[in-house]
């Protein structure tokens, strides 16, 4: 009753954008909301991620012949001329008596795809589409126009320097379905698991990539994702005796990890950043305790309440962004990202003639489910333990040459830089490279601060969706994430 009150508040203050879900859907909001709930209900579900009967089970292995040449997309719907990389589309069926699939997108590098590394990218949500959001509006090759049917190439592209492997997941999210409604009843740990078995399929799929370097990279909610699945991976490879997955790294951008750090950065980001007053930051830090076990006041409920209403209508995942607004059409500067794009992504990703090329099922695509939102099964309140590990593994068999929780967006309201700062400090690990400016194109793109087994970075003026607001610095922040080296100091 309460949980839904306070979070109800968090709605419908978003009129004027229609971004990321449309208007005022807050997926990340949602699943706080579930989450919170859990919370209450004593022995709530832990994830299981270490349960030695779940890694031993065994995975689902289809028939992967000849899908490869059928993936191929032959061209996109309004591409620009003189496209110089492979493209591929197309489902992995992950559970066949359900009849559940996944969706992906793959985009080869123009130059060097043979040896380049492989990267997967997942957005988060939960519910939110890695295609839709990931490879149209951040870091994909192609952005679509304003005329919703045409596209321009993305000079910022991340296929630049690997081959970029987006998937929509779990089912139910984009392009990918189940024939099984129940199915759309899901959470942290079957995502993992379904991702895995998607990894394996794929990789029979396309053969060339079993032996390639491969990381995972995705923001937001996927600060569950990538660890848990970084996590599975590490433990199959050690008991498989199929394909080994040669994991080398993980990024987290603006990555929702651990709860406590994401409400109390959050409240502390917006008083530092002139959003609430003196009075509201300090009611809620003497009415709010965030910490695991500890019991939510109402007077704590009433101070987020206020904060939220304080901030008023700005665009929480880029706070100094226009928003789209229905009565102004004119197209910003473009350099500046356009708050209008997701609306031309709905358009183009709903034509039927776009659908087929990419080899998708006839859907009413959407950029985050509700559905898969709303019903979430289980979510820890922490990962942080989850990194711990990821962290600590740098030496058994499968290494890792870095963590990186880039915070990016250091204009991001939503999981903002002062809840990743909060977050590595939980994680209690020590300062190696102390904090410089890393510089790109003669301006300073960020900061960085070297950990032991972890490096953080931000990206100077950009928002929740780093590669859309600051596509040059984000490159070159992957460029040398890849490379395994801090981004430079001149
Ligand atoms: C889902 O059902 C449709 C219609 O029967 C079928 O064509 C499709 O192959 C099924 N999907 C999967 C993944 O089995
Ligand atoms: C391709 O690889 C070669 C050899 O490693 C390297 O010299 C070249 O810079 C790479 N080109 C691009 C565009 O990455
Ligand atoms: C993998 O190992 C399991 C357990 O030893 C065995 O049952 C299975 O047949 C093996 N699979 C392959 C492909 O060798
Ligand atoms: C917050 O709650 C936790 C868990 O109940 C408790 O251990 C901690 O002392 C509380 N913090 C404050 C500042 O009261
Ligand atoms: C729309 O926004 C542009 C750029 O900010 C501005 O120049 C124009 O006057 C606005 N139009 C309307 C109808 O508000
Ligand atoms: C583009 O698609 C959006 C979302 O469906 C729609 O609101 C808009 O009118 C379309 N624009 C054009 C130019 O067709
Ligand atoms: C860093 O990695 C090394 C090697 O795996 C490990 O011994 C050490 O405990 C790790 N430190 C942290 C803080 O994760």
């Amino acid at each position: 009753m309460k949980i839904a009150f306070q979070l109800s508040i968090h709605f419908g203050l978003l009129i004027f954008v229609s971004c990321y879900g449309g208007d005022g859907y807050d997926p990340l909001e949602n699943a706080l909301k579930i989450q919170l709930s859990k919370r209450l209900v004593p022995n709530h579900e832990t994830n299981e991620y270490h349960s030695a009967e779940y890694s031993n089970s065994p995975v689902y292995m289809g028939p992967q012949d000849g899908l490869k040449d059928v993936d191929k997309i032959s061209s996109l719907p309004g591409q620009p001329a003189g496209t110089d990389f492979d493209q591929y589309s197309g489902y992995v069926t992950i559970d066949p008596n359900h009849g559940r699939a996944l969706f992906y997108y793959l985009a080869e590098s123009p130059v060097n795809s043979s040896t380049n590394p492989l990267v997967l990218w997942l957005n988060g949500g939960p519910g939110c589409s890695s295609f839709g959001n990931g490879a149209m509006m951040e870091l994909g090759p192609f952005r679509v126009n304003a005329d919703n049917t045409t596209l321009s190439r993305n000079k910022y592209a991340w296929n630049n320097v690997a081959n970029v492997l987006f998937l929509e997941s779990p089912a139910g999210v984009g392009f990918s379905y189940s024939n099984t409604s129940s199915d759309y009843i899901t959470g942290d740990m079957q995502t993992a698991k379904d991702s895995y078995t998607f990894l394996m399929n794929w990789l029979e799929r396309f053969p060339e990539y079993k032996t390639r370097d491969f990381y995972i990279t995705g923001e937001s909610y996927a600060g569950h994702y990538v660890p848990q699945l970084a996590q599975l991976i590490l433990q199959k490879n050690k008991i498989t005796n199929q394909t080994v997955i040669n994991l080398k790294g993980i990024a987290l951008g603006n990555a929702y990890v651990d709860y406590e750090t994401l409400k109390t950065g959050l409240y502390d980001y917006f008083w530092t950043h002139a959003i609430i007053s003196d009075e509201i930051h300090e009611g809620i830090i003497s009415n709010c305790n965030f910490s695991e076990g500890a019991t939510i006041t109402d007077a704590c409920i009433d101070y987020q309440y206020q904060a939220y209403a304080a901030k008023s209508n700005i665009f929480f995942y880029d706070i100094y962004a226009p928003l789209c607004s229905p009565f102004n059409t004119s197209t910003p500067s473009i350099s500046v990202f356009d708050p209008c794009t997701e609306n031309y992504i709905l358009g183009y990703l709903n034509t039927p003639y776009v659908q087929q090329a990419l080899h998708a099922k006839p859907i009413k695509w959407e950029s985050c489910s509700g559905l898969i939102g709303a019903h979430w099964k289980d979510m820890p309140l922490t990962v942080l333990p989850v990194i711990q590990n990821l962290m600590a593994s740098g030496i058994n068999v499968w290494i890792y040459r870095q963590v990186n929780i880039i915070c990016a967006g250091d204009t991001d309201g939503r999981v903002s830089v002062t809840t990743s700062r909060y977050s590595i400090n939980k994680l209690q690990t020590s300062v190696k490279v102390p904090w410089y400016p890393w510089m790109n194109q003669g301006e300073v793109g960020g900061y960085v601060v070297g950990y032991e087994n972890l490096t953080f970075v931000t990206i100077r003026g950009a928002g929740h969706f780093v590669p859309s607001y600051q596509p040059g610095r984000a490159l070159a922040f992957f460029t040398s994430f890849l490379k395994g080296k801090l981004p430079a100091n001149h």
